[in-house]
This record gives structure tokens, sequence and C-alpha cells, in this order.
């Protein structure tokens, strides 16, 4: 008999041959972890916060009195008036429910508005450094990302005139962060108006992922949706992962104009079919009681934030970078004459912390690597302490 000759997608193929090597020091440090070597973990953006007990405590409940079946595909209506409520109280405009859509999660949202507003072939005009997440979704709607390289040395600031020159008659949208990951930086509520303003001019989608928005140090953070003048062309990610320690229960949203809405309720239901309804119910109990804990896990990791800027900036050969919000922190490495690449995997095998390199983020950063804050302040400042110990044995 023949051999069965099926072959997979194209789209699979993209996705398996466009495989980065980003997480490479990292998996290499779970093994390490595995085999028993004591390796502290700064790689990821897990929280290390437990959930807050009360959100849990509501989920409990619900479960247990049944919320266990399927739920509209465009999220539980209590969810969406949350996320509308909330919106409302944030900005200018006020929000409805129909211009909310539920996913699992801020990496789903970004699924699906993209593939609802781009096709194969279409350009996507990105600043880097950018998410690692981002440029797997695009391989697989197939369109192309265009990056903007932004300039560390002026705290990797969004340029206007970079984004528009980088436009072209392919772009469908235009797609920030802010607080960006792995920057920190916050883009000026006039610079999100203005470039909302110029892709209305230009019939280009603006699309905004905000899930670090609640964790600012410095600056103030203004939504997409609060600094636009008109709402149109304007698309908002946010979700519960980092702000309440909620990564696990895959919760995230989508605020965008109805019409869009309408759209993403088709791809949901091709897709998604709604999620779990007791975490809907927990989600939204958890957006509408959330003062104090978010309150407590920011100043945390300001904390943490400031004893690591200070910790490392005694180490001679590194520069790190302030962020103005998030749990991350940039550390430019050129001075000691290797990339980031060569420092994260020198850094793994001599003195067994775990960062990533800063290529997983862009090319025009392979000199930085990038440090999590998501550990409690002991092991932050056993890592800090091998990392200078490291650097010194480098001199
Ligand atoms: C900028 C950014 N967007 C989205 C995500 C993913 O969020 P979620 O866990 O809700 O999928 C992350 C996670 O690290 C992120 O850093």
């Amino acid at each position: 008999m023949d051999s069965f000759r099926g072959v997979v997608s194209a789209a699979a193929q993209r996705l398996d041959s466009e495989r980065s090597d980003a997480w490479d020091v990292h998996d290499r440090a779970l093994d390490m972890v595995r085999e028993g070597v004591d390796v502290v973990l700064l790689c990821v953006g897990d929280p290390d916060f437990r959930t807050p007990e009360p959100i849990i405590d509501n989920a409990v409940s619900y479960l247990r009195v049944g919320r266990t079946h399927y739920s509209p595909s465009l999220g539980e209506m209590k969810l969406r008036r949350a996320v509308a409520d909330w919106e409302t109280q944030t900005s200018p405009h006020p929000c409805t429910a129909d211009e909310v859509a539920i996913f699992a999660g801020a990496t789903a949202a970004v699924h699906g508005v993209l593939s609802c507003l781009l096709n194969e072939g279409d350009e996507i005009v990105i600043p880097e450094p950018m998410y690692v997440g981002y440029p797997p979704i695009l391989q697989r709607i197939g369109a192309t990302v265009v990056p903007v390289a932004l300039d560390g040395e002026a705290g990797f600031a969004l340029d206007l005139s970079q984004i528009k020159a980088a436009v072209t008659d392919k772009t469908r949208v235009v797609f920030v962060n802010t607080p960006g990951n792995p920057t920190g930086a916050i883009i000026h509520r006039d610079t999100l108006r203005d470039l909302a303003a110029w892709c209305y001019d230009h019939d280009l989608w603006l699309v905004c992922d905000e899930v670090y928005s609640m964790f600012t140090y410095e600056g103030v953070h203004r939504s997409l949706r609060a600094a636009a003048d008109r709402l149109d062309n304007v698309v908002m990610i946010d979700g519960l992962s980092k702000s309440h320690a909620m990564s696990g229960w895959r919760v995230g949203w989508v605020v965008a104009p109805a019409e869009l809405i309408y759209h993403l309720g088709h791809f949901l239901n091709a897709t998604q079919f709604g999620i779990t309804q007791f975490i809907q119910d927990a989600s939204a109990f958890a957006l509408e009681n959330d003062q104090l804990y978010v309150a407590e896990m920011r100043e945390e990791y300001r904390d943490r934030r400031d004893y690591v800027l200070q910790r490392l900036g005694e180490v001679r050969g590194l520069r790190c970078h302030s962020p103005q919000a998030g749990m991350f922190i940039m550390c430019d490495v050129s001075a000691l004459r290797m990339d980031g690449k060569q420092f994260a995997e020198g850094l793994l095998s001599a003195a067994r912390v775990s960062v990533v390199p800063g290529h997983a983020f862009g090319s025009s950063i392979s000199h930085y690597v990038r440090i999590g804050l998501a550990q409690p302040r002991d092991v932050l400042a056993k890592g800090c302490e091998r990392i200078a110990r490291y650097v010194e044995e480098l001199h």
C-alpha cells in the first residue's frame, strides 16, 4: 500500500520554519532545574503572586452553583459590562458592552483582532522591541511585520515620524504596546492621540496592547481609547494575566467599535465557542473589586525594580534602562564586548541565572538582555549577586 502523503498546511509550516531561538536559554535553564541545579529563573513574565484569595473564593462559589455550561461566544454579559464600565471610568468616551469581546487571554485577543483585520500579504507596522508573542501570530496569518526600531538612548520613546515613514500602500494596521514589553516605556497620551488621528486619516486601524496598564511607576498610562479623539479605527486589548496575577485563568478582552466586535463574534464562534462561565464570573468580580490588591502588587514590583536597578547599577559594564512600568528591566551589555545572546548563554552556564537575550524582541536590541521581576526579592537578590560576580569575572 502507498504510504500516507498528507501534508500540514502552509500556515503550520510557516510557524515551524520561523521558530525563533528566543527561549533556548530559558528551556535549558528549566532542564537544569529538573536535573536538580539551583538556577535563578529571571526569564518569565508570569507573576509569582498567588491570585488574590477573594477572586479564588468567588470562582469556587460560582463553580459550586453550576456555572459550568456553554457561554455566549462574545463573553458573558456580566464580564462585558464590567470591562465596559472600567473603560467608561478611565476614558472621556462612554463604553457599552457592545464594544467588548472576551477572549481566552490577551494572546487570543491579538490573534482574533489581527485575523479579522489582515489578509495574507498585508503589512502591519509594529515598533521594536516588540513582545515575542506577536510574530508567530502574524506568521500564522501570513501578514508581513514591518518593525520600527526605537532608540534605547531616547528611552525607547515612540517616534511618530518613524511610524509614518514605515507605512506603505500595503499597510492595514499599526500595532503598539503601552506600557511596553520588554522596555516598560509608556506612550504619551498626546502621541497616542496624534497617531490615532493620523491612522484614521490614512484608513489604518490602530491596535494597542495594554496588558501592563496597571503596573506604572513613573508617568501616567492613558489608554488608547482615552487618548483618541475618535474611536472608529481604534482597538484596545487588555486582560487579567498580569494585573491580577491570573495568567493561568486565561482571560483577556478587546474593546473596539461595535462593527468589529460583530466580526469578532463570528471569529469567536468558529474558534473558541465561549470561555468557562465561573472564570468569567470571577473575572467580573476581580475587575470590580481590585483597588487593594492591584495597588499592593504594583508597589511590590516597584520595590523590586528599584532594588535591581540600584544593585546592577553598581556593576561596571552593565547599563540598565529604568522602566516606567511593567515587569522587566532591559540591560545593555555592549560595554562587555558581547551581545545579549552570548551574555545570557555565558551567564546561565557560569552563574546559573537565566535572562532573555534581547534579539528575542528584535534585531535592533541584540545587545540587551531582559531581566524579569516576577520573583520574590530574595531570589532577585541572589540573581543580582550572581550576575555581578559573573561580570566581575569577565573583567
Ligand atoms: C505585551 C504582552 N501582551 C500579551 C501578553 C499575553 O497575555 P495573556 O496571558 O493574556 O495571553 C503578554 C505576556 O507576556 C505580553 O507581555
